[in-house]
């Protein structure tokens, strides 16, 4: 069979990247421009600046791109972009940036779901094996999602309220630490021991999953120490937070692989790039005799290669939009 390249676009949220993804698999060149810097003088993302940084870097990264590429872009297959879910007005920019690619080039458009290009990450340098359990922990998502093929998604379980990267960045917000708190929390739990004695989820047996609780706990532990001129030990709680939310995800991990037959372990979001967790769910897996995929770290967090992977099948299934598509800052997977 011919093979297929699929230039990617993601623009849902801080970051503007491409990527030039050859048969849903190997990146032939990939770019990601991030405003992190930007943003972290406000404690978090801009909209407003957001889209209008997009807006200002989108042809430098189509640019920088196609260099870094053997592909022209006359050559592609397809034209794949991030329609939801994210920011409205930075989705919209790579939107209509990917339709006049698309339109002057004559090239199929794939509108791709944000959070399913997460899981798609795992396609990246290897061949994912169904069925499948996800476990998907970004900004806006904390999910179990067992798939028995390509894009074929059960929801076995969700967050009844915080996602846990919200959370992450919640609780670096009230020990002081620079946006994006998820990773700064990750570092600084590694300097500290769990001398905190947090509340635990309750040990439910559904795949839900509930943080705010704890949330919640921390930022008022934080707010009546510093009240009473008590000093915290910030890395010791970032240890026993960091303890408290892994071992809750991977105890549902563990739950699923139990009642359900798979043979692959993936995870995916931002989350997955979290040291401990990686090393939690490593162990899980081996437990459990599954094969365990985790993402590259630069495939872990915002990137187009992930959108050029999960746009491939699509491209397979001949799934293509229309000129009139339009982001939608929210959409679940199942509604691609
Ligand atoms: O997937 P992502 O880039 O954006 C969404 O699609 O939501 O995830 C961003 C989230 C942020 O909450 C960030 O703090 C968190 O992922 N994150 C981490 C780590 N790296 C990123 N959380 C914990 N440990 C990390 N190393
Ligand atoms: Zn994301």
């Amino acid at each position: 069979m011919k093979d297929v390249y699929i230039l990617s676009i993601e623009s849902s949220c801080d970051e503007t990247s491409m990527a030039i993804v050859k048969n849903g698999t190997d990146i032939v060149a990939f770019t990601v421009l991030t405003q992190m810097d930007t943003h972290a003088n406000f404690g978090g993302v801009v909209p407003e600046i957001a889209s209008r940084m997009h807006t200002e870097n989108i042809t430098m990264v189509l640019e920088e791109t196609l260099k870094k590429s053997s592909i022209k872009i006359e050559e592609v297959d397809a034209i794949a972009v991030t329609y939801a879910p994210g920011l409205l007005g930075s989705l919209l920019v790579g939107v209509e940036f990917a339709k006049t690619l698309a339109l002057v080039y004559k090239k199929p458009l794939i509108a791709v779901n944000h959070t399913i290009g997460h899981i798609y990450a795992n396609a990246i340098e290897n061949t994912l094996e169904f069925p499948l359990l996800a476990l998907v922990v970004s900004g806006g998502h904390t999910d179990l999602i067992l798939m028995k093929k390509d894009y074929d998604f059960e929801i076995l379980g969700s967050t009844l309220d915080d996602a846990v990267g919200e959370c992450y960045d919640k609780v670096a917000r009230v020990l002081g630490l620079k946006y994006p708190g998820g990773p700064n929390v990750d570092k600084l739990a590694l300097e500290g021991n769990d001398t905190y004695n947090l509340p635990k989820p309750v040990k439910d047996t559904t795949y839900n999953f509930s943080f705010s609780g704890l949330k919640s706990h921390i930022i008022n532990l934080v707010h009546n120490e510093t009240q009473r001129g008590n000093e915290i030990r910030k890395s010791d709680l970032a240890k026993s937070f960091q303890i408290t939310v892994v071992d809750e995800l991977t105890r549902k991990v563990e739950l699923a692989l139990q009642n359900n037959n798979v043979k692959e372990l993936i995870i995916a979001g931002g989350v997955s790039a979290n040291r401990y967790l990686r090393e939690e769910i490593k162990k899980v897996a081996e437990k459990y005799h599954v094969h365990l995929s985790i993402p590259k770290m630069e495939y872990c967090t915002d990137n187009a290669a992930m959108i050029g992977a999960a746009a491939y099948p699509l491209y397979k299934q001949k799934k293509f939009a229309d000129f009139d598509l339009n982001p939608k800052s929210q959409a679940t997977i199942v509604d691609q």
